[in-house]
């Protein structure tokens, strides 16, 4: 019996966008790695370097064997494979809203889904990536890279994924703590005014139609939100100035990345101005006491993708 091995690659993603409350995504130019080998008998060998290892579980409790498992389960194949061994190499910080959760969850899923040749097809590892991540806007890009937009009808999950035609990069802040989207998510009401409603309506319509159609005027306006970024703004110190920093030094605008607490400027390609958003961001983070150091980022094109693949006698 030969044991497979197969390696992955999995971009960062940045959600919601402004208006984009669990519906709008991006993927990003960070990855997070994984090597997957399935094995015949039980137990598990987990090892993670890099960002957060030491707050990564080593046994069942790990997200990427969960997202195995599941995918086992809908295969019919847990029989199969009772075990792995899964090594994680991680640049995508942890908890700090780059979506590192969704990331785990797209590789365990991708990994075993090309270790058993493909029983399933991208949608399909989109509506289980979905189910365990709890809302698609992480897993999306992730899986699809580009900017994405997403829908959830009736518990089905679809997404449109396209290459926008104004060229961007991003400057991510990260602050130097931790904030877990279940408290970010804890902190919004369960019901909001109609007005609030049709504000992130239009709003994020006209994002994507300014990123569809390469509009950089319609996209100055787009970064606004009513949903979401002012119940969380007690949560990141200086939210709002940040983001108005990076506006006055070139951005098109500014958000909340995911449930935070990083935050993200889209700034336009030609007006060559990164390190000088970075520069305003961080001073602006500095004024309210926050250290955050920036991140330089691309779009990702491609999604999550296998590196190479390789088998190996299982007793080696
Ligand atoms: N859309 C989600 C939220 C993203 O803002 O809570 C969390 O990663």
């Amino acid at each position: 019996m030969k044991e497979r091995s197969i390696r992955v690659r999995v971009p960062a993603t940045s959600a919601n966008l402004g208006p984009g409350f669990d519906a709008l995504g991006i993927a990003c130019s960070l990855y997070n790695e994984m090597t997957l080998t399935l094995t015949e008998s039980s137990g598990l060998e987990i090892r993670a370097r890099g960002e957060g290892a030491p707050y990564i579980p080593s046994d069942e409790r790990n997200i990427v064997w969960k997202s195995i498992c599941y995918l086992l389960q809908r295969a019919g194949r847990v029989d199969e494979f009772r075990g792995a061994k899964i090594y994680m190499s991680n640049r995508i910080p942890l908890s700090r809203g780059l979506g590192s959760s969704a990331t785990a969850i797209v590789a365990g899923l991708t990994a075993a889904n090309a270790l058993l040749d493909k029983p399933f097809s991208k949608q399909d590892l989109l509506q289980m990536a979905t189910d365990i991540e709890g809302h698609p806007d992480n897993v999306a890009p992730a899986i699809y890279g580009g900017f994405t937009v997403n829908t959830v009808t009736d518990g089905i999950v679809e997404c449109f994924s396209f290459l926008p035609r104004i060229f961007m990069r991003f400057v991510v802040m990260v602050p130097d703590f931790y904030l877990s989207t279940k408290s970010a998510r804890q902190v919004l009401p369960a019901e909001v005014p109609m007005r609030d409603a049709v504000f992130n309506i239009s709003h994020a319509a006209m994002m994507v139609a300014a990123l569809a159609r390469g509009s950089e005027q319609h996209l100055e306006n787009a970064f606004s939100d009513a949903l979401h970024q002012h119940y969380r703004a007690a949560l990141i110190p200086g939210m709002f100035d940040v983001f108005a920093a990076a506006k006055k030094a070139g951005a098109y605008g500014a958000a909340l990345s995911g449930a935070g607490p990083c935050l993200i400027a889209f700034v336009p390609e030609h007006r060559r101005c990164t390190e000088a958003v970075a520069a305003a961001m961080r001073d602006a983070f500095r004024a309210h006491d926050v250290e955050a150091r920036p991140l330089h980022l691309r779009m990702d094109t491609k999604g999550a993708h296998i590196l190479r693949r390789r088998s190996m006698p299982a007793n080696k």
